[in-house]
Parts: structure tokens; C-alpha cells; sequence
């Protein structure tokens, strides 16, 4: 078995080989004077099963993801798992109207062609999952929050709206602390109203966990909130940070801001190679059997 690392996920796919001890091929990618991609895989593949690491963010990652399973299939290999810690396109889930394209359905459907099973992580909706036919297996990065949150001595762990719940609650039962939610109402694509609630955070390091940030919207006037009902610190933590336009801009009333390796960055202190290591060995050991 080998890791196939895309240019979007490059630490990941490294640190997922050391983890996992399988080796990471050697992988040519580079551009064409026009912008199109070329991929060449360096190491001969013939027979083996891949596990093939790449976010799918911005869009040319996507097609670079295209180009390394077709050339994967070209050597020949058994197996192709295309793990995608980041799914550009997740959250267009649905039609809101009529017209519109479902592109997470849009996009599944791209990926599965070339796949024979796929690795998602913390995804939006779980509808995504249901637009897969080959097996998915969705891997959740709250433990490794958890315990990064545990080490920053994080006494109470909020979650945005209750739609995050779940996943607060999870790294909040890791770092064993209490966790809430917030009350969240958005009023556009960048700017949402969060609802007063009678929350003891007076005095408490406390951290706001989320699956994305985007605009940063979210995460700062929930910060706001927590901090005029006399909290400590709040930093800010998610598996996916985007950071669009000004986020860090409105993330200054966080004390620090912290996202894992799904989309690799300067903040992404969190990785979630082990949480991918646990889940995908256990898919490989049960097929298997
Ligand atoms: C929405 O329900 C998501 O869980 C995030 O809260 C949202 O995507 C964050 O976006 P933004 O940073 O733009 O507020």
C-alpha cells in the first residue's frame, strides 16, 4: 500500500504515511504556462492499493485529484481510496432553487469514478455522504481537538449554533470539561446575530469549536457574546479554516485561532492524520476479513 499526496495536501499526506508506516510515491505536479496541470506518479504502482490524499479547495485542487486517479488507473494500481479532508462544494447540498445545480452531488459524483472508497472528514451535512455509492468513510477530528483543546487548559467548550453541537460535545467529553451551544441566526452570507443566552462563563478560557470558518462571521460574534458575559479568553478552533476575504480581520476579538490540516495553513496546528490512521484501518482490516 501507498499514500499518493495531491499539492493541496501535503503535510497531511506525509504525516498520514508516518502514521500509518505506509510510504509516501513520489509525485510530479506542476503547471502548464496556460494554468492546465500536469501529473506524472514517480514510483511504479502496478497492483497495489492507493490511498490517495487531496482537498478539494480552491477548484483547481479538484481537477488535479481527477488528473492523479487517472493516472493511478493508467499504472494500473488495485485499489484507489481518495481521502478528501477538505470537500470544496459540500454545502450547496441541496436545491434551495429551482435552477440550481447540486454541486456536493456534482462533485461526489466526479470523485467516485475513479475510487473504490472515499474518506471525508467532519463534513457540513451528511447528506453529502448519502450522494456517494462507492463506501465513505466519514472520519470525525474532534478527539485531536480535544486533546489540543485539554493542553490549552480550555475549561468550557461552546458550539456556535446547535447544529455544532454534537461535535463540541464530543471534544468537550475528551478534554472533560462542560459545553453549550449558542443560539445562532444568519442574515447573510457573512454576517449572522448570535442570541443572548444565560451562560456561566465568567472567568473561563473557553473554546468555540466549529466544523468551518469561512468569513469568520460566526466565530466572531460568538466570541463577542462569550466575551461580554466576562469570559477569560476564547480562542477559536475548527477542523476546516478557510479564512475567506477579511476573517482574520474580524477573528482579532479571539485570543488565538486554530484549524486543523484538512486546509493546510499557517493556523492549522491540529492534524487529523491520526483520527484518518484509527478509522481507515479499521475499513481496510474489515474488508479484508
Ligand atoms: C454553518 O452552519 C457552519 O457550521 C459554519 O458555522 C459556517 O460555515 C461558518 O461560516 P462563517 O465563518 O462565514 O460564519
Amino acid at each position: 500500500m501507498f499514500i499518493v499526496g495531491g499539492s493541496a495536501s501535503k503535510a497531511l499526506s506525509a504525516a498520514l504515511a508516518a502514521e500509518m508506516g505506509i510510504k509516501l510515491a513520489q509525485i510530479e505536479i506542476r503547471r502548464f504556462p496556460d494554468g492546465d496541470a500536469y501529473v506524472r506518479i514517480l514510483d511504479d504502482l502496478k497492483g497495489e492499493d492507493v490511498v490517495l490524499v487531496q482537498t478539494t479547495h480552491p477548484d483547481e485542487k479538484l481537477v488535479e485529484l481527477l488528473l492523479i486517479q487517472d493516472a493511478l488507473r493508467e499504472m494500473g494500481v488495485r485499489r484507489i481510496i481518495t481521502v478528501v479532508p477538505y470537500y470544496g462544494y459540500a454545502r450547496q447540498d441541496r436545491p434551495f432553487q429551482k435552477g440550481e445545480a447540486v454541486s456536493a452531488r456534482a462533485v461526489a459524483r466526479m470523485i467516485e469514478m475513479q475510487s473504490d472508497a472515499v474518506v471525508l472528514v467532519d463534513v457540513h451535512s451528511k447528506l453529502l455522504i448519502d450522494y456517494f455509492s462507492v463506501p465513505v468513510i466519514h472520519v470525525s477530528s474532534m478527539y485531536e481537538i480535544g486533546n489540543f483543546l485539554k493542553r490549552e487548559g480550555i475549561e468550557m467548550v461552546i458550539a456556535p449554533d446547535k447544529g455544532a453541537v454534537e461535535r463540541a460535545k464530543t471534544a468537550a467529553e475528551v478534554v472533560g470539561c462542560q459545553w453549550d451551544h449558542l443560539e445562532k441566526i444568519r442574515i447573510d452570507g457573512s454576517n449572522v446575530r448570535i442570541a443572548p443566552k444565560n451562560l456561566d462563563v465568567s472567568g473561563m478560557k473557553v473554546a468555540i469549536v466549529d466544523d468551518i470558518i469561512s468569513t469568520g462571521g460566526t466565530i466572531a460574534t460568538a466570541a463577542e457574546q462569550l466575551k461580554s458575559q466576562g469570559a477569560a479568553s476564547v480562542i477559536a478552533v475548527c477542523t476546516h479554516g478557510l479564512f475567506s476575504a477579511n476573517a482574520m480581520e474580524r477573528l482579532r476579538v479571539c485570543n488565538a485561532v486554530y484549524s486543523c490540516d484538512t486546509l493546510e495553513s499557517k493556523r492549522s496546528a491540529i492534524s487529523v492524520a491520526p483520527a484518518i490512521s484509527r478509522d481507515l484501518t479499521a475499513f481496510l482490516s474489515d474488508v479484508s476479513e
